[in-house]
This record gives structure tokens, C-alpha cells and sequence, in this order.
């Protein structure tokens, strides 16, 4: 499929992307854990890392949606769900991080299976949430509801300058 020029077309392919790259980090997390403790509990530091820019590139991903897209879709729609959606998965993730830098202070406290836990109390929620969004945001529902094409083309740009700048800080 080539990349959409409209914004419209352009926000569903890339957040269909965007998506299932969240999935798989997830997935392969889960499978990792599952299948090679031993290797984990060796190297520690690079699950843990592992992990955390997981998580990170999560918590950016919904922060930007907040700053620059939502606002311009409940305009005409209403992405409260979503909003709602992104509390419920950032409290389970807080508890995860703060798990992972207990990991980092003191490594004794590994527990496969209680990290597999709380990774798989996000997964459900988080999973969900990913599929109801893009449901919520096909084309033809964007269309339906008058969404304006350039305003959402805008929010998008400033988006990839937001996400440039955080590149540079980092
Ligand atoms: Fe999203």
C-alpha cells in the first residue's frame, strides 16, 4: 500500500504502524520472559532497558496524542474514551516501572513471574485500547464527522516537530 497523502488516510496507516510496533515490543517482552529466564537473570540491565524504552516510547506515543491530535478530533468527535483508555494503561505502567527501577537498585529482587503479572495485567487493556482507537479513527468515521483535513494535517506536523525536539534532548 503507498503512504496516503491526505492527513486523514495518512493518521490511520501510520497509527495502524505505530500500533502494532507497541504490540510486538509487548509480545516479544512476554515471550522473552517466558521462554528465557535463565538468559534475563545473566543480563539483567539490557531487559531491564529493554523494558523501560518500551514503556517509554509508549508513554510518548499517548502524550502526543493528547497534545496535538485529540484536541483537534473532539472537535467534532469524542475521543474521551481514549483519554480514559490512556489513564487506566499509565497507572498499570507506573507500576511497572517503578518495579523495573527496584530491578535496578537491586537485582536479587528478579521475580519472572511477577513481572509476567503485571505485564500481562497491561497487555489486556493496553491491546484493547490500541484496536478501539484505530476502529475510532477509519477514515470514513473522520469523513462522517467533518473532521478538517488541513487543521488535522497541521496537528500532525507539529507532532513530528515534537517528536524531533524530544530526539534532540535525549
Ligand atoms: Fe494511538
Amino acid at each position: 500500500m503507498p503512504y496516503p497523502s491526505n492527513p486523514i488516510e495518512t493518521l490511520y496507516y501510520t497509527m495502524n504502524y505505530v500500533h502494532s510496533s507497541i504490540r510486538r515490543g509487548l509480545e516479544n517482552i512476554i515471550k522473552h520472559l517466558e521462554e528465557s529466564k535463565d538468559a534475563i537473570h545473566d543480563d539483567l540491565p539490557t531487559f531491564v532497558n529493554y523494558c523501560l524504552a518500551w514503556s517509554h516510547h509508549l508513554t510518548m506515543h499517548h502524550k502526543l496524542e493528547e497534545d496535538f491530535l485529540f484536541p483537534v478530533l473532539n472537535r467534532t468527535m469524542n475521543f474521551s474514551e481514549e483519554k480514559d483508555a490512556h489513564d487506566v494503561v499509565h497507572n498499570k505502567l507506573d507500576d511497572l516501572e517503578a518495579m523495573l527501577h527496584e530491578l535496578e537498585i537491586d537485582p536479587k529482587k528478579f521475580n519472572p513471574d511477577r513481572i509476567r503479572e503485571q505485564l500481562l495485567a497491561l497487555k489486556e487493556p493496553l491491546f484493547d485500547h490500541l484496536d478501539a482507537e484505530v476502529e475510532h479513527l477509519k477514515p470514513e468515521e473522520l469523513k462522517k464527522a467533518g473532521v478538517n483535513a488541513s487543521e488535522l494535517g497541521h496537528a500532525w506536523q507539529r507532532m513530528e516537530e515534537a517528536i524531533r525536539a524530544s530526539m534532540h534532548a535525549s
